[in-house]
């Protein structure tokens, strides 16, 4: 039985909404996105194909794509998929496949428009720890910079296990932090609609994706920040 959301939690979820509604309509967060992009691992190549309204509104912090080998048949599910940077890289790798790009706030596929018009991909509105997919659909699920975002990470992980394919694989790009936090960051009202509020120790993503029953598991890529370090999570059910 899944559990209800506490008032909290619905609390948080709202102000999440609101953050990132209001980051894509002023524009995004980077005003050097292109840098950032670059940066966190995506090619020139494909930064060139980027629409730049999607580019200015990138808000993750690495590059699943780039671990990724796509036949083009795939169906990919894209958690906390934003202004759909990596949605958009991936549906134009697919011949026959699907993107389906599932974010928390709404306004946020809205953004999709025009440049996404022809490609295969299907936004829809939800939250990783409850989606309204069918069991075993994706053979691929990426996720950048948004599980982090989630209340309780042992059912976000739950729901992408359920979701993949036997076989099929889920890459993650996410902060971990193994130091306490400071209390600036901690008690700032605006943490947990950070990667920062949410995030926790390597040790502690290893535990719950193994409790969850994920394979081949690695956390690789580490590129330390002040208080947190990039990674690259991947696991296969
Ligand atoms: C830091 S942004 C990353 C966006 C995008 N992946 C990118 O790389 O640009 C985090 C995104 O996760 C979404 N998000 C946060 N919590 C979520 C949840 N529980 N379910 C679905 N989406 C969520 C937010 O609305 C936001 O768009």
């Amino acid at each position: 039985m899944p559990r209800n959301p506490s008032d909290w939690e619905l609390n948080i979820k709202r102000q999440i909404r609101h953050r990132y509604t209001e980051q894509n309509n002023s524009g995004g967060l980077h005003s050097d996105a292109k840098v950032k992009l670059k940066l966190y691992g995506y090619k020139q190549a494909l930064i060139d194909k980027l629409p730049k309204e999607l580019i200015s509104r990138f808000s993750g912090c690495g590059c699943p794509v780039a671990e990724l080998q796509i036949s083009g048949h795939e169906t990919i599910i894209d958690l906390g998929a934003g202004a759909g940077i990596d949605s958009f890289l991936l549906a134009l790798s697919l011949d026959s496949g699907k993107v389906i790009s599932l974010d928390l706030s709404p306004i946020n596929l809205s953004t999709f428009g025009k440049p996404l018009e022809n490609l295969p991909i299907y936004p829809i509105s939800g939250d990783i720890e409850r989606v309204p997919l069918a069991n075993e659909i994706a053979d691929v699920i990426v996720c950048n910079a948004a599980l982090n975002l989630t209340i309780d990470k042992a059912t976000a992980m739950k729901e992408i296990f359920r979701l993949l394919k036997p076989g099929s694989i889920f890459v993650a790009t996410d902060l971990v932090s193994d130091i306490p936090l400071p209390r600036e960051i901690i008690e700032n009202p605006l943490a947990h609609t950070t990667s920062l509020g949410g995030v926790t120790t390597e040790k502690n993503i290893l535990r719950l994706l193994e409790k969850t029953g994920f394979k081949n598991i690695t956390i690789s890529g580490h590129e330390y920040e002040e208080f947190t370090t990039r990674v690259i999570i991947k696991a296969a059910k």
